[in-house]
Protein backbone atom coordinates (compact mmCIF):
# COMPACT_ATOMS: atom_id res chain seq x y z
CA UNK A 1 0.00 0.00 0.00
CA UNK A 2 1.13 3.46 -1.47
CA UNK A 3 -0.32 6.25 1.43
CA UNK A 4 -1.52 9.13 -0.24
CA UNK A 5 -1.03 12.54 0.85
CA UNK A 6 -2.78 15.48 -0.49
CA UNK A 7 -0.58 18.54 -0.59
CA UNK A 8 -2.43 21.53 -0.45
CA UNK A 9 -0.51 24.72 -1.39
CA UNK A 10 -1.73 28.21 -0.68
CA UNK A 11 -3.48 28.67 -3.92
CA UNK A 12 -5.56 25.48 -3.28
CA UNK A 13 -6.60 25.85 0.03
CA UNK A 14 -8.21 29.42 -0.96
CA UNK A 15 -9.98 27.52 -3.66
CA UNK A 16 -11.07 25.00 -0.99
CA UNK A 17 -12.62 27.93 0.58
CA UNK A 18 -10.06 29.41 2.96
CA UNK A 19 -11.19 32.34 2.66
CA UNK A 20 -15.01 31.89 3.43
CA UNK A 21 -15.88 33.44 6.79
CA UNK A 22 -19.14 32.36 7.16
CA UNK A 23 -17.37 28.62 7.42
CA UNK A 24 -14.77 29.57 9.43
CA UNK A 25 -17.05 31.17 11.73
CA UNK A 26 -19.18 28.05 11.79
CA UNK A 27 -16.44 25.54 12.08
CA UNK A 28 -14.54 28.05 14.65
CA UNK A 29 -18.05 27.74 16.69
CA UNK A 30 -18.29 24.27 16.39
CA UNK A 31 -15.08 23.43 17.50
CA UNK A 32 -15.64 25.34 20.96
CA UNK A 33 -18.95 23.50 21.12
CA UNK A 34 -17.42 19.96 20.83
CA UNK A 35 -14.28 20.84 23.13
CA UNK A 36 -16.83 21.53 25.81
CA UNK A 37 -19.14 18.51 25.23
CA UNK A 38 -16.02 16.80 25.43
CA UNK A 39 -16.33 14.93 21.77
CA UNK A 40 -13.10 16.86 20.86
CA UNK A 41 -9.53 17.04 22.63
CA UNK A 42 -7.60 20.16 22.33
CA UNK A 43 -3.94 19.34 24.30
CA UNK A 44 -2.19 22.59 25.41
CA UNK A 45 0.45 24.02 22.60
CA UNK A 46 3.85 23.46 23.21
CA UNK A 47 6.37 26.59 22.31
CA UNK A 48 9.57 26.31 20.71
CA UNK A 49 10.69 29.86 21.60
CA UNK A 50 13.96 30.79 19.11
CA UNK A 51 13.71 34.63 20.13
CA UNK A 52 17.01 35.85 21.13
CA UNK A 53 18.92 33.85 18.46
CA UNK A 54 16.23 34.17 15.51
CA UNK A 55 13.89 36.71 16.37
CA UNK A 56 11.09 33.45 16.09
CA UNK A 57 8.91 30.69 17.63
CA UNK A 58 7.41 27.74 16.64
CA UNK A 59 4.32 26.10 18.39
CA UNK A 60 2.63 22.20 17.66
CA UNK A 61 -1.04 22.56 18.35
CA UNK A 62 -2.44 19.03 18.21
CA UNK A 63 -6.28 18.21 17.84
CA UNK A 64 -8.42 15.39 18.16
CA UNK A 65 -12.10 15.52 16.36
CA UNK A 66 -14.07 12.69 17.51
CA UNK A 67 -17.60 12.13 16.63
CA UNK A 68 -18.78 12.18 12.74
CA UNK A 69 -15.90 13.73 12.42
CA UNK A 70 -12.91 11.66 13.42
CA UNK A 71 -9.36 13.41 12.60
CA UNK A 72 -6.22 13.79 14.27
CA UNK A 73 -4.53 16.85 13.44
CA UNK A 74 -1.47 19.55 14.32
CA UNK A 75 -1.05 22.68 12.75
CA UNK A 76 3.10 23.92 13.18
CA UNK A 77 2.67 27.77 13.87
CA UNK A 78 5.88 29.79 13.23
CA UNK A 79 6.20 33.74 13.57
CA UNK A 80 9.80 35.20 12.25
CA UNK A 81 9.95 38.87 12.96
CA UNK A 82 12.90 39.51 10.62
CA UNK A 83 10.15 38.40 7.68
CA UNK A 84 9.03 41.87 8.09
CA UNK A 85 10.19 43.77 4.71
CA UNK A 86 11.03 40.25 2.78
CA UNK A 87 8.25 39.89 1.19
CA UNK A 88 7.18 37.14 3.99
CA UNK A 89 4.47 36.89 6.25
CA UNK A 90 4.71 37.17 10.18
CA UNK A 91 3.17 34.13 10.60
CA UNK A 92 3.92 31.00 8.09
CA UNK A 93 1.65 27.47 9.62
CA UNK A 94 1.16 24.02 7.82
CA UNK A 95 -1.22 21.77 9.50
CA UNK A 96 -0.87 17.97 8.91
CA UNK A 97 -4.15 15.38 9.04
CA UNK A 98 -4.11 12.27 9.98
CA UNK A 99 -6.78 8.96 10.08
CA UNK A 100 -6.45 8.27 14.03
CA UNK A 101 -7.30 4.59 13.34
CA UNK A 102 -4.46 3.57 11.18
CA UNK A 103 -2.67 6.74 11.98
CA UNK A 104 -1.60 7.53 8.63
CA UNK A 105 -1.25 11.44 7.54
CA UNK A 106 -3.42 12.01 4.83
CA UNK A 107 -3.46 15.42 4.25
CA UNK A 108 -0.51 18.44 4.64
CA UNK A 109 -1.42 22.27 3.78
CA UNK A 110 -0.38 25.57 3.79
CA UNK A 111 -2.20 27.17 6.86
CA UNK A 112 -1.26 30.95 7.00
CA UNK A 113 -4.48 31.82 5.83
CA UNK A 114 -6.77 29.59 7.75
CA UNK A 115 -4.69 30.76 10.75
CA UNK A 116 -5.42 34.64 10.28
CA UNK A 117 -9.05 33.78 9.36
CA UNK A 118 -9.83 31.67 12.53
CA UNK A 119 -7.90 34.08 14.48
CA UNK A 120 -10.42 36.52 13.40
CA UNK A 121 -13.71 34.10 13.95
CA UNK A 122 -12.27 33.74 17.26
CA UNK A 123 -12.43 37.45 18.28
CA UNK A 124 -15.92 37.69 16.28
CA UNK A 125 -17.23 34.86 18.61
CA UNK A 126 -15.89 36.70 21.69
CA UNK A 127 -17.65 39.13 20.21
CA UNK A 128 -20.67 37.39 19.27
CA UNK A 129 -21.00 36.01 22.89
CA UNK A 130 -19.93 38.66 25.42
CA UNK A 131 -21.36 41.90 23.91
CA UNK A 132 -24.53 43.99 24.86
CA UNK A 133 -27.03 43.19 21.97
CA UNK A 134 -27.58 46.65 21.60
CA UNK A 135 -23.50 47.16 20.58
CA UNK A 136 -23.42 49.81 18.01
CA UNK A 137 -19.68 50.60 17.44
CA UNK A 138 -16.64 48.21 17.76
CA UNK A 139 -12.97 49.70 17.35
CA UNK A 140 -10.58 47.11 15.91
CA UNK A 141 -6.88 47.91 16.62
CA UNK A 142 -4.54 46.32 14.44
CA UNK A 143 -4.34 46.07 10.72
CA UNK A 144 -2.28 43.28 9.79
CA UNK A 145 -2.76 39.87 8.35
CA UNK A 146 -5.16 38.93 10.94
CA UNK A 147 -6.84 42.10 11.37
CA UNK A 148 -8.12 42.44 7.54
CA UNK A 149 -9.88 38.95 8.26
CA UNK A 150 -11.07 40.66 11.71
CA UNK A 151 -13.32 43.36 9.56
CA UNK A 152 -14.82 39.96 7.77
CA UNK A 153 -15.54 37.98 11.05
CA UNK A 154 -17.08 41.37 13.07
CA UNK A 155 -19.23 41.96 10.36
CA UNK A 156 -20.44 38.51 9.94
CA UNK A 157 -20.53 37.51 13.82
CA UNK A 158 -21.84 41.10 15.03
CA UNK A 159 -24.45 42.27 11.99
CA UNK A 160 -26.21 44.40 13.96
CA UNK A 161 -23.45 46.76 14.50
CA UNK A 162 -23.65 50.49 12.74
CA UNK A 163 -20.11 51.42 12.32
CA UNK A 164 -16.32 49.62 12.44
CA UNK A 165 -13.67 51.71 13.36
CA UNK A 166 -10.06 50.66 12.37
CA UNK A 167 -6.61 51.88 13.77
CA UNK A 168 -3.11 50.89 13.12
CA UNK A 169 0.30 52.67 14.46
CA UNK A 170 0.59 52.38 10.77
CA UNK A 171 -2.31 54.53 9.76
CA UNK A 172 -1.21 53.31 5.60
CA UNK A 173 -2.42 50.18 6.41
CA UNK A 174 -5.62 51.22 8.19
CA UNK A 175 -6.77 53.39 5.24
CA UNK A 176 -5.84 50.68 2.90
CA UNK A 177 -8.16 47.67 5.02
CA UNK A 178 -10.91 50.30 4.90
CA UNK A 179 -10.22 51.24 1.03
CA UNK A 180 -10.58 47.59 0.31
CA UNK A 181 -13.44 47.54 2.96
CA UNK A 182 -15.62 50.41 1.26
CA UNK A 183 -18.80 48.15 -0.19
CA UNK A 184 -18.69 46.73 3.26
CA UNK A 185 -22.47 46.12 5.18
CA UNK A 186 -20.97 47.46 8.41
CA UNK A 187 -19.31 50.85 7.67
CA UNK A 188 -15.29 50.76 8.19
CA UNK A 189 -13.33 53.93 8.91
CA UNK A 190 -9.41 54.05 9.85
CA UNK A 191 -8.99 56.56 12.46
CA UNK A 192 -6.30 58.58 13.78
CA UNK A 193 -7.01 58.92 17.31
CA UNK A 194 -7.11 55.71 19.12
CA UNK A 195 -8.35 56.71 22.74
CA UNK A 196 -11.34 59.09 20.74
CA UNK A 197 -12.52 55.90 18.82
CA UNK A 198 -12.36 53.39 21.86
CA UNK A 199 -13.97 56.02 24.05
CA UNK A 200 -17.72 55.82 22.22
CA UNK A 201 -16.76 51.89 21.31
CA UNK A 202 -19.60 49.06 22.45
CA UNK A 203 -16.57 46.35 21.17
CA UNK A 204 -12.87 46.87 21.55
CA UNK A 205 -11.08 44.05 19.37
CA UNK A 206 -7.66 44.22 19.64
CA UNK A 207 -5.15 42.32 17.13
CA UNK A 208 -1.68 44.13 17.45
CA UNK A 209 2.32 42.62 17.29
CA UNK A 210 2.77 45.51 20.42
CA UNK A 211 5.43 44.56 22.61
CA UNK A 212 3.65 47.31 25.30
CA UNK A 213 0.17 47.17 26.27
CA UNK A 214 -1.35 50.10 25.14
CA UNK A 215 -4.71 49.74 25.21
CA UNK A 216 -6.53 51.74 28.58
CA UNK A 217 -9.17 51.45 30.94
CA UNK A 218 -9.93 55.40 31.03
CA UNK A 219 -10.69 55.01 27.72
CA UNK A 220 -13.02 52.36 27.83
CA UNK A 221 -17.05 52.86 28.07
CA UNK A 222 -17.66 51.18 31.63
CA UNK A 223 -20.16 48.10 29.92
CA UNK A 224 -17.46 47.67 26.54
CA UNK A 225 -16.58 44.11 25.84
CA UNK A 226 -12.81 43.63 25.10
CA UNK A 227 -11.60 41.10 22.94
CA UNK A 228 -7.81 40.44 22.79
CA UNK A 229 -6.21 38.29 20.18
CA UNK A 230 -2.46 39.62 20.74
CA UNK A 231 -0.39 38.75 23.41
CA UNK A 232 0.05 42.69 25.24
CA UNK A 233 -2.47 44.67 23.73
CA UNK A 234 -4.74 45.72 26.93
CA UNK A 235 -3.38 46.80 29.76
CA UNK A 236 -3.16 45.21 33.26
CA UNK A 237 -6.04 47.16 34.70
CA UNK A 238 -8.34 46.44 31.92
CA UNK A 239 -8.09 42.59 32.66
CA UNK A 240 -7.55 42.85 36.63
CA UNK A 241 -10.89 45.38 36.85
CA UNK A 242 -13.08 43.36 34.20
CA UNK A 243 -16.49 42.65 35.73
CA UNK A 244 -16.51 39.26 33.51
CA UNK A 245 -13.31 37.75 32.67
CA UNK A 246 -12.98 34.94 29.50
CA UNK A 247 -9.71 32.94 28.31
CA UNK A 248 -10.10 30.49 25.41
CA UNK A 249 -7.99 27.89 27.29
CA UNK A 250 -6.85 28.88 31.27
CA UNK A 251 -4.04 26.55 31.02
CA UNK A 252 -2.61 27.29 27.97
CA UNK A 253 -2.93 31.57 28.45
CA UNK A 254 -1.42 31.08 31.89
CA UNK A 255 1.05 28.76 30.95
CA UNK A 256 2.66 29.72 28.10
CA UNK A 257 4.89 32.44 30.06
CA UNK A 258 4.17 35.38 27.91
CA UNK A 259 1.68 37.87 27.77
CA UNK A 260 -0.06 39.99 29.89
CA UNK A 261 -2.34 37.59 31.18
CA UNK A 262 0.40 34.91 32.21
CA UNK A 263 2.28 37.04 33.37
CA UNK A 264 -1.08 38.21 35.96
CA UNK A 265 -1.58 34.86 37.01
CA UNK A 266 1.95 34.12 37.99
CA UNK A 267 1.37 37.76 39.89
CA UNK A 268 -1.79 36.49 41.74
CA UNK A 269 -4.24 39.01 40.04
CA UNK A 270 -6.13 36.86 37.99
CA UNK A 271 -7.13 33.46 38.96
CA UNK A 272 -8.93 30.71 37.42
CA UNK A 273 -12.15 30.45 39.38
CA UNK A 274 -13.30 33.61 38.17
CA UNK A 275 -12.66 33.00 34.90
CA UNK A 276 -14.55 31.60 32.16
CA UNK A 277 -13.42 29.59 29.30
CA UNK A 278 -15.22 30.49 26.25
CA UNK A 279 -16.48 27.43 25.08
CA UNK A 280 -18.49 27.12 27.70
CA UNK A 281 -20.48 29.76 27.41
CA UNK A 282 -21.26 28.70 23.53
CA UNK A 283 -22.30 24.84 24.20
CA UNK A 284 -24.95 26.92 26.80
CA UNK A 285 -22.69 25.46 29.34
CA UNK A 286 -21.59 28.87 31.33
CA UNK A 287 -23.02 32.06 31.37
CA UNK A 288 -22.20 34.91 29.07
CA UNK A 289 -22.43 38.55 29.85
CA UNK A 290 -24.19 38.66 33.26
CA UNK A 291 -24.99 42.67 33.01
CA UNK A 292 -25.45 45.36 30.61
CA UNK A 293 -23.36 47.08 33.06
CA UNK A 294 -20.50 45.02 33.29
CA UNK A 295 -16.81 45.24 31.63
CA UNK A 296 -16.21 42.44 30.14
CA UNK A 297 -13.12 40.96 28.87
CA UNK A 298 -11.84 38.22 26.98
CA UNK A 299 -8.35 37.29 25.73
CA UNK A 300 -7.03 34.53 23.45
CA UNK A 301 -3.95 32.66 22.70
CA UNK A 302 -5.56 30.62 19.71
CA UNK A 303 -6.76 26.80 19.53
CA UNK A 304 -5.36 24.03 17.52
CA UNK A 305 -9.06 22.60 17.73
CA UNK A 306 -10.11 25.44 15.47
CA UNK A 307 -7.45 25.17 12.52
CA UNK A 308 -8.28 21.39 12.53
CA UNK A 309 -11.77 21.44 12.22
CA UNK A 310 -11.65 23.92 9.70
CA UNK A 311 -8.39 22.18 7.88
CA UNK A 312 -11.29 19.16 8.01
CA UNK A 313 -14.00 21.26 5.79
CA UNK A 314 -11.23 22.33 3.46
CA UNK A 315 -9.34 18.76 2.78
CA UNK A 316 -13.01 18.03 2.28
CA UNK A 317 -13.57 20.87 -0.39
CA UNK A 318 -10.57 20.08 -2.61
CA UNK A 319 -10.76 16.03 -2.61
CA UNK A 320 -14.29 17.88 -3.93
CA UNK A 321 -12.86 19.96 -6.63
CA UNK A 322 -9.91 17.48 -7.67
CA UNK A 323 -7.36 20.26 -6.42
CA UNK A 324 -3.67 19.52 -4.88
CA UNK A 325 -0.94 17.50 -5.29
CA UNK A 326 -0.94 13.29 -4.10
CA UNK A 327 2.43 12.54 -2.70
CA UNK A 328 3.48 9.02 -1.14
CA UNK A 329 4.43 8.80 2.19
CA UNK A 330 6.77 5.55 0.91
CA UNK A 331 6.18 2.81 -1.93
CA UNK A 332 6.16 0.10 0.68
CA UNK A 333 6.97 0.37 4.42
CA UNK A 334 10.76 -1.58 5.42
CA UNK A 335 10.89 -3.54 8.62
CA UNK A 336 6.70 -4.30 8.78
N1 LIG B 1 -4.87 34.52 19.63
C1 LIG B 1 -4.68 33.88 18.48
O1 LIG B 1 -5.34 32.89 18.18
C2 LIG B 1 -3.67 34.39 17.50
C3 LIG B 1 -3.37 33.66 16.36
C4 LIG B 1 -2.50 34.20 15.42
C5 LIG B 1 -1.92 35.44 15.66
N2 LIG B 1 -2.20 36.09 16.82
C6 LIG B 1 -1.59 37.37 17.13
O2 LIG B 1 -2.32 38.38 16.45
C7 LIG B 1 -1.47 39.51 16.30
C8 LIG B 1 -1.55 40.04 14.88
O3 LIG B 1 -0.99 39.11 13.97
P1 LIG B 1 -0.81 39.50 12.43
O4 LIG B 1 -0.40 38.27 11.74
O5 LIG B 1 -1.99 40.25 11.95
O6 LIG B 1 0.46 40.50 12.53
P2 LIG B 1 0.86 41.64 11.48
O7 LIG B 1 2.30 41.91 11.71
O8 LIG B 1 0.39 41.29 10.12
O9 LIG B 1 0.00 42.91 11.97
C9 LIG B 1 0.16 43.48 13.24
C10 LIG B 1 -0.31 44.92 13.15
O10 LIG B 1 -0.30 45.47 14.46
C11 LIG B 1 0.08 46.84 14.32
N3 LIG B 1 0.51 47.34 15.62
C12 LIG B 1 1.60 46.99 16.34
N4 LIG B 1 1.61 47.67 17.51
C13 LIG B 1 0.51 48.45 17.53
C14 LIG B 1 -0.03 49.35 18.47
N5 LIG B 1 0.57 49.60 19.63
N6 LIG B 1 -1.17 49.99 18.16
C15 LIG B 1 -1.80 49.76 16.98
N7 LIG B 1 -1.34 48.90 16.04
C16 LIG B 1 -0.19 48.26 16.32
C17 LIG B 1 1.19 46.80 13.29
O11 LIG B 1 1.43 48.06 12.72
C18 LIG B 1 0.62 45.78 12.30
O12 LIG B 1 -0.14 46.41 11.28
C19 LIG B 1 -0.07 39.05 16.70
O13 LIG B 1 0.22 39.46 18.01
C20 LIG B 1 -0.17 37.55 16.66
O14 LIG B 1 0.74 36.92 17.54
C21 LIG B 1 -3.06 35.60 17.73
Amino acid sequence: MKPEILMLKQEDVIEAGALDMVMTLEKAELSLKMWAEGTLKNPTKVSLGLRETHESFFMSMPCYIGGDIQVAGFKWAAEGRQNYGKGLPLGIDVTVLSDPNTVLPYAFMDASLITAMRTAASAGLGAKYLCNPDSKKVTMVGCGVVGRFGVMALTNAVPFVEQIEIFDLNLEKAKGIADEFKDNPIPVTAVENLAESVKTSDIIVTMTTTPTPFLKKEWLKPNATVVQMGGRDLEDDVITSADQFYVDNWYQITGSGKGNVAKLAKEDKVHQDTSVELRYVVAGMAEGRKSYDNLVVYCSLGLGAMDIMIADQIYKNAKEKGLGTVVNLWDSPKYV
